[in-house]
């Protein structure tokens, strides 16, 4: 073996001791995230939907079970009991069952953007909010993966990963099969392998071939999907920041666009390149069958400090740009995202790493973001929808 892959492979193993070594001391001895999440009477209230007093009076009625009660007499809800009430008075925020889950690609070309951050905290915000999610990393690096705690190479032996389903050589057709577990229960994860990087390759050589394996090769992720369409509220899509045979998926599978753009010039300027490329590209893919019609684009600032020089008038040139496709409020720099991130844990399944109310702040920004994206997606449903895509027009483009 040369110097160069010697050292590279030491460094690698050295670099997995070290990461082992920090999971074990952020999860629990049996290496598995554990969830251990309880809300007020007021927070519990308003995840389902309904005020404090209306499950007080339920709770007397004898219509819910009554919470539980720490030491102190403080009376506490478990993510179970949230279930259980939405059952119980029979509040079902999702879709019809006989309508599709919406498919959102948090999709970037640019790298570092913010995209598996949303991603991870959009579905645990969903699955808080009782909406069944499924998330699909379409990234080799992994991230995703990681925050849902499970380990890349733990896939390395199993045939049925996305790598594998999406490769033209695949070996198993049923998609449910490359789905596994979280520790939300209404949160399934379709994990990153080391195999996908390999199906990117496999997929990029149907070119050659031209015609039909194009055809197929572009649509795999989007036919894996439609099998399991009906069995979740929203299906998130974390691509890779690139354009391959993999992006070129994830933009096919699609049903509406979340496009992550933090308020820094340069990834302004590329997010001028990015726009252009996808709309470039669904022309590829309409030319090769497969039709793309997103329910809804929309761009989110995803990292935005007032007070750092010039991201004040960034976000001001944002808003002058983007008008009605960007969401009015900007998700925060945070140092609260940024440690609960390094903890692989999103900050609503952690506690706050500094004082509460900034941790309150950074939690009330992102719920108020998320819950812009969350009434495009109920558009989409005509069981949920409230309204048309009338607004949708760019008034203020260059105005
Ligand atoms: N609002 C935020 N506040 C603070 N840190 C943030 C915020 N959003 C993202 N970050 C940090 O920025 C870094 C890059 O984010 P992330 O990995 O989500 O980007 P990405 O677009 O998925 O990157 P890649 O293109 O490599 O997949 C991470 O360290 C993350 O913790
Ligand atoms: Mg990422």
């Amino acid at each position: 073996m040369s110097y160069t892959v010697n050292t590279l492979r030491t460094m690698t193993r050295s670099c997995e001791m070290m990461r082992d070594r920090v999971k074990s001391v952020v999860f629990k001895p049996e290496d598995r995230k554990v969830l251990d999440l309880t809300f007020g009477p007021t927070a519990a209230a308003e995840l389902v939907g309904r005020t404090p007093e209306a499950l007080a009076k339920a709770e007397k009625e004898g219509r819910l079970s009554p919470p539980k009660q720490l030491g102190n007499g403080r009376r506490y809800y478990t993510l179970e009991d949230l279930t259980n009430i939405r059952e119980a008075l029979h509040i079902h925020p999702g879709k019809a069952s006989d309508e599709d889950a919406v498919v959102v690609a948090v999709q970037n070309f640019k790298g570092g953007v913010g995209k598996s951050t949303v991603t991870k905290h959009f579905a645990d915000y969903l699955a808080l909010h009782g909406y069944s999610v499924l998330v699909i990393d379409c990234d080799p690096q992994a991230s995703t993966t990681t925050m849902f705690d499970i380990q890349p190479e733990s896939l390395i032996d199993e045939e049925k990963t996305l790598g594998n389903f999406l490769s033209p050589r695949s070996t198993f057709d049923d998609f449910r099969q490359a789905i596994h577990a979280t520790a939300w229960p209404t949160i399934k994860i379709v994990p990153s392998s080391l195999g996908l990087q390999d199906a990117e390759w496999d997929l990029t050589a149907t070119l050659r071939e031209g015609g039909q394996a194009v055809r197929e090769g572009l649509q795999r992720l989007r036919i894996g999907i439609q099998g399991v369409i009906k069995d979740f509220d929203v299906i998130l899509l974390d691509p890779p920041p690139a354009m391959g045979f993999l992006g070129l998926n994830v933009m096919a599978a699609a049903t509406g666009l979340l496009v992550p753009v933090p308020a820094r010039q340069l990834d302004y300027l590329s997010t001028i390149h990015f726009m252009d490329t996808i709309a470039d590209n669904i022309e590829i893919l309409e030319e090769n069958g497969t039709p793309v019609d997103y329910g809804f684009i929309r761009v989110v600032c995803s990292t935005y400090t007032p007070s750092k020089p010039g991201e004040a008038d960034m976000w001001k040139m944002m808003q002058a740009t983007y008008a009605n496709f960007l969401l009015s409020q900007p998700i925060l720099a945070s140092e609260e995202i940024k440690n609960a991130t390094q903890a692989f844990r999103s900050i609503y399944e952690s506690k706050p790493s500094a004082a509460h109310a900034t941790y309150q702040r950074c939690r009330d920004n992102l719920d108020s973001v998320f819950n812009e994206v969350l009434q495009q997606i109920r558009e989409q449903w005509p069981s949920q929808s409230i309204s048309k895509r009338a607004n949708d027009a760019v008034t203020s483009v260059a105005a």
